[in-house]
């Protein structure tokens, strides 16, 4: 370890650290933008359509609101968000059973802090939890997930690995799932997730459901969640980052299970709060206020955004099928998921045999920013990328606007894609271009 004077640095949360993977090809397109070359951003996981009007003007209203708020989110939010889930998701709220936070990602934090002696992580799962898991200094058990099963949780591979750890003297008692997912775009089927619900009973489980991409599904897959069959184990985390494409504004909700439990788990979270973030932003609680009302306005705007995105993303997906390029079919959030392990021999012989070096190498010859699989933890020689169809055509706000205002005139996805997407084609020329050289062998 490098020692510096006077600061020294603690390695308990450090040691293995990495920048995430998503600023580093970030960091590399800026740099290649800055030289002038041409680079197709595929790297980028953000919604980018503009803040609705009532929001922004609720927002607005409401930027002399400078006084801390309650930790846990003004009750008036609370009661709002808990009429929002049961209407939206037929999930039984009440008020206290709500509260919110500085962006989901800060409340999954803190419930991985306040919960359990280790962690079980799908594989792959979504950059963020396993760099959670190890700044807590919380052991992570991998329960591997594949194509085969649309990356869904198989409850015997779940149950073979669980024992497994136990064997080992490990204690894996909180499972992280995410449906939508990040990365794959796939959905757990409700059929699943009450299976899911049964075995977490079973074992005594604690569930926490990231389902920050609830909203955002554009697939025959309706979206389920496990508070629906376990509610006395599960938190549901959400917010607006993504169907509202609010990710700067850091609001993040979670709903606890009811009773005693729920209420000492609330207690945990207004701990923590209080001594680390104090409260969401003020303004930013109040316009959420209008984000859960129930506008229907907003309502519209959600599934216009909505559809949007599933329209790019399903033509993201059908080049590669047309490409025969291996991936299983997003039915949520904005990703595709695919793996290039068929082309592993003409890969190898390019220098190619982690997903590591197949995005470098796509970034340096074929000028595509994906992330690799291995930013999911996803094993290297799967050769899988992620894909997200939320930058292209969308690279500034007017450009993200427009997109909307185009389909709304015509909302013909066919001609949607054809007109006002450029970028995209030239997308699917470059794979095309790549799958034709590999190919020749
Ligand atoms: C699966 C998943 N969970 C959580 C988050 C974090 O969202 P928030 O902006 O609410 O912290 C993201 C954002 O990329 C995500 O993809």
């Amino acid at each position: 370890m490098e020692r510096f004077k006077p600061l020294r640095f603690s390695r308990a949360g450090l040691r293995g650290l990495k920048v995430s993977a998503t600023l580093s090809i970030n960091e590399q397109v800026r740099q290649m933008w800055a030289e002038g070359r041409e680079v197709y951003h595929l790297g980028f996981g953000e919604s980018r359509f503009p803040v609705h009007p009532k929001i922004a003007e609720a927002f607005q209203a409401n930027v002399q609101q400078r006084s801390y708020l309650p930790a846990l989110g003004l009750r008036e939010l609370r009661e709002t968000i808990a009429n929002y889930y049961q209407n939206k998701f037929q999930i039984n709220v009440s008020t206290d059973r709500v509260v919110v936070g500085p962006g989901s990602k800060s409340l999954i934090y803190a419930l991985l802090l306040a919960l359990g002696e280790e962690i079980i992580l799908p594989q792959p799962c979504w950059v963020s939890y396993a760099p959670q898991a190890h700044l807590l200094g919380k052991p992570v058990t991998w329960v591997p997930t594949g194509p085969h099963e649309n990356y869904n949780l198989e409850i015997s591979v779940l149950e073979q690995k669980i024992a497994e750890s136990q064997l080992n003297w490990g204690n894996p008692e909180v499972l992280v799932i995410n449906s939508p997912q990040n990365p794959t775009g796939a959905m757990m089927p409700p059929q699943r997730i009450e299976e899911l619900a049964d075995f977490a009973r079973e074992q005594g489980l604690m569930i926490i459901s990231d389902e920050i991409y609830a909203l955002v599904t554009h697939g025959e897959i309706p979206h389920a969640s496990i508070a629906q069959y376990y509610p006395e184990g599960s938190i549901v985390l959400g917010g607006l980052s993504k169907h509202l494409s609010l990710g700067g504004w850091r609001f993040g909700l979670a709903i606890l299970p009811p009773g005693r439990a729920g209420r000492a788990l609330r207690q945990a979270l207004l701990n923590i709060a209080s001594s680390i973030w104090s409260c969401v932003t003020a303004p930013v609680q109040y316009a959420a206020l209008v984000a859960y009302s129930g506008d229907p306005e907003i309502e519209e705007y959600i599934e216009l955004c909505t559809r949007v995105h599933g329209i790019r993303t399903q033509y993201l997906y059908d080049m590669l099928v047309e490409l025969d390029i291996p991936c299983v079919k997003p039915t949520g959030a904005f990703y595709a998921f695919p793996s290039f392990k068929k082309w592993r021999e003409p890969l190898a012989a390019r220098g190619v045999h982690t997903s590591d070096e197949l995005a470098q190498y796509l970034l340096d010859n074929y000028e595509l920013a994906t992330l690799p699989g291995t930013a999911f933890n996803c094993a290297p020689e799967n050769l899988c990328l992620r894909l997200s169809s939320s930058y292209a055509d969308a690279g500034t706000d007017k450009k993200a606007e427009k997109l909307l205002k185009v389909y709304q005139k015509n909302p013909d996805p066919e001609r949607f894609i054809e007109d006002h997407h450029p970028r995209m084609h030239k997308i699917a020329s470059r794979f095309a271009d790549f799958i034709n050289d590999l190919s020749k062998g």
